[in-house]
This record gives C-alpha cells, sequence and structure tokens, in this order.
C-alpha cells in the first residue's frame, strides 16, 4: 500500500510538473527556441491518464533540432491530436508518435506525424474535417473544434498540416513545421 502511495505521489509531482510548464503565461506568449521531443514526452505524460492503461504510445524519434515556435500553443495541437487517437482507438489500441526531419524539396522542417490504429474516417469525410464544428462524436462528446483550432496554430507558424485515414485501419496526422519563424 505503502509503494502505491509512493508511486501515486510521484505521478502527481510529474504532473504538476508539466502542468506548471503547459499552463505558464496565460497573455500572449513569446516566440522561443524549443526541443519538440521534450514538449510531445511532456504532453504525454500530462495525458496518461486520458489515454487510460490499455492504450499503447510507441515513441519514433529521429534527432530534430530546436525550432523557433510558440511551444505551449504547439502542445494544445499535440493535445487535439492524441486526444483525436485516443478517441479513434476507443480506449484500447496504438498511437505512434513520429519525429522527423523533413527533407526538401523546400525549407527544412520538423514532422511531427500521430497516427492511431483506430476506426478511421470515411474518405466522403475527410475534406472536413478542418471545419470548426465538424464532429462526428455524440453529442457532449466533441464540440469540433480540436482539429481547426489545431490547423490556425500549425498556419500561424507557417507549418501545414495534414490528416490522412483508412477506415478500419488508422489514421495519421502529420504536422510540418519550419524550423524560424517567417520574417
Ligand atoms: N484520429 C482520428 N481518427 C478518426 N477520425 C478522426 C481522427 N481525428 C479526427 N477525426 C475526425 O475529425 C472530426 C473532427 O475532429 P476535431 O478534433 O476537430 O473535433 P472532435 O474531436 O470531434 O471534438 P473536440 O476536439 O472539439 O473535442 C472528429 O469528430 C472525427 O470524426
Ligand atoms: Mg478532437
Amino acid at each position: 500500500m505503502l509503494d502505491d502511495c509512493e508511486e501515486g505521489a510521484r505521478r502527481a509531482a510529474e504532473i504538476v510538473a508539466a502542468l506548471r510548464t503547459f499552463a505558464r503565461g496565460g497573455g500572449e506568449e513569446a516566440w522561443a527556441c524549443a526541443d519538440l521531443r521534450e514538449r510531445l514526452e511532456r504532453t504525454l505524460t500530462l495525458l496518461r491518464h486520458r489515454l487510460g492503461p490499455e492504450v499503447r504510445v510507441v515513441r519514433d524519434y529521429a534527432p530534430t533540432p530546436p525550432i523557433e515556435c510558440l511551444a505551449g500553443q504547439l502542445d494544445q495541437v499535440w493535445v487535439n491530436l492524441l486526444a483525436n487517437a485516443c478517441d479513434a482507438v476507443g480506449g484500447r489500441g496504438t498511437i505512434t508518435v513520429r519525429l522527423r526531419v523533413g527533407a526538401p524539396p523546400g525549407a527544412p522542417r520538423v514532422l511531427v506525424a500521430i497516427g492511431d490504429d483506430g476506426a478511421g474516417l470515411e474518405p466522403a469525410l475527410q475534406a472536413r474535417v478542418f471545419e470548426p464544428f465538424f464532429t462526428t462524436k455524440p453529442e457532449g462528446a466533441g464540440t469540433g473544434l480540436g482539429l481547426s483550432v489545431s490547423y490556425g496554430i500549425v498556419a500561424r507558424h507557417g507549418g501545414s498540416i495534414a490528416f490522412a485515414s483508412t477506415p478500419g485501419q488508422g489514421s495519421v496526422v502529420t504536422v510540418a513545421l519550419p524550423l524560424r519563424r517567417a520574417a
């Protein structure tokens, strides 16, 4: 029992530490260099409870350079994507978090891909996922804002976000971010 208490306390401390950085500011955040791997890990710590014991998280991290960004805003993107992945697998499945450096053409980018082996979405609906208030979730479960808000945040970074899905197999959302803030 004491071991369980200790483990619980340790986990609570971890979550509080993650929350503190997560909630920092409140006002307008400043652009700064951030390590996306570290930010993703922090977000995963916060969401561990939401993901539940039967969701396996596979980390596939290539080394990536720090990027100039609004890290707190990007954290909201990771939360939205991970929450969607969790919903898609119905609390039971595998979520893959992938970090890569994007190859040219064009300026170098860091790619973050969050995939799941969940229900997927039928092709006719895929074009609508970034629309505000588009949701296929029951009333009360989704407001349909997660991806549209994420789209706005990524656009503000001069990046791109893409949704790909195969019904019955799963989905992946890929975010591409430039290394530096556009002039
Ligand atoms: N990983 C995914 N797998 C399958 N469908 C998805 C996935 N992510 C998003 N979608 C589809 O896109 C819709 C819009 O997603 P979005 O995150 O914007 O809203 P939501 O999850 O329904 O609600 P909210 O995020 O506001 O709680 C979802 O309702 C779902 O149909
Ligand atoms: Mg959502």
